[in-house]
């Protein structure tokens, strides 16, 4: 399967598909051949030059609202013959057309156990609530954030000297495990999304 992966940032999630895509002993069925950012310049489309794919900037500044810019995405993708994108540490809401559209074929990445600690640093909302363990789901995504089926999820303990640094850090480590294998269910048609929006294990 074609698979497009959008990022903002350090792209280290990118980074882990790019090493399960690119390994053939790992079976993925996927393989990503367009890389979108909507920041210039991150240590993501790096990542991407360096493994030999193509990468796109889609500045959402360029664009007058979100549906424009979503329209843009979906274009760039399309083109591409893409079927299956994922979201890794792509930091803008996506329009409800957008999800729609690629219902079924968009899965995202979330630093913590969904549903709990929805939205942004989820990392320190599970170190304020004092849980003693959190972790990473990749879910299918819906228009609501951070919701949608789940595909699979991996915990992580919450140390007792952990600060929000050290435990982005190690739940980084569990989502580099955690998008691969999810990515892996999907391509080889293994999982896939209901029509009532539930998860279907083939
Ligand atoms: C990840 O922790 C992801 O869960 C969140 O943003 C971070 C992206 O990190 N949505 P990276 O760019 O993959 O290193």
């Amino acid at each position: 399967k074609k698979v497009g992966v959008l990022i903002s940032g350090s792209g280290t999630n990118l980074q882990a598909l790019i090493n399960a895509t690119q390994d053939s002993t790992q079976h993925l069925g996927a393989e990503i051949v367009l890389v979108i950012s909507n920041i210039p310049d991150v240590e993501g489309l790096k990542r991407a030059e360096r493994a030999g794919i193509a990468s796109k900037v889609l500045s959402h500044k360029d664009y007058r609202n979100r549906v424009d810019f979503d329209m843009a995405l979906n274009k760039e993708l399309t083109i591409a013959g893409v079927e299956i994108v994922c979201l890794a540490g792509f930091m803008r809401i996506l329009s409800v057309d957008f999800c729609e559209k690629w219902r079924g074929r968009l899965i995202n990445v979330h630093p913590a156990l969904l549903p709990l600690f929805k939205g942004t640093h989820a990392q320190r909302q599970a170190l304020e609530a004092g849980v003693r363990v959190s972790g990473c789901t990749v879910h299918f995504v819906e228009p609501d954030v951070d919701a949608g089926a789940i595909i699979v999820q991996e915990t992580v303990p919450i140390e007792v000297y952990d600060t929000e640094e050290s435990l982005i850090e190690r739940i980084k480590t569990a989502e580099h495990k955690a998008f691969p294998k999810a990515l892996k269910l999907l391509a080889t048609g293994k999982v896939r999304l209901g029509s009532d929006k539930k998860i279907f294990w083939c």
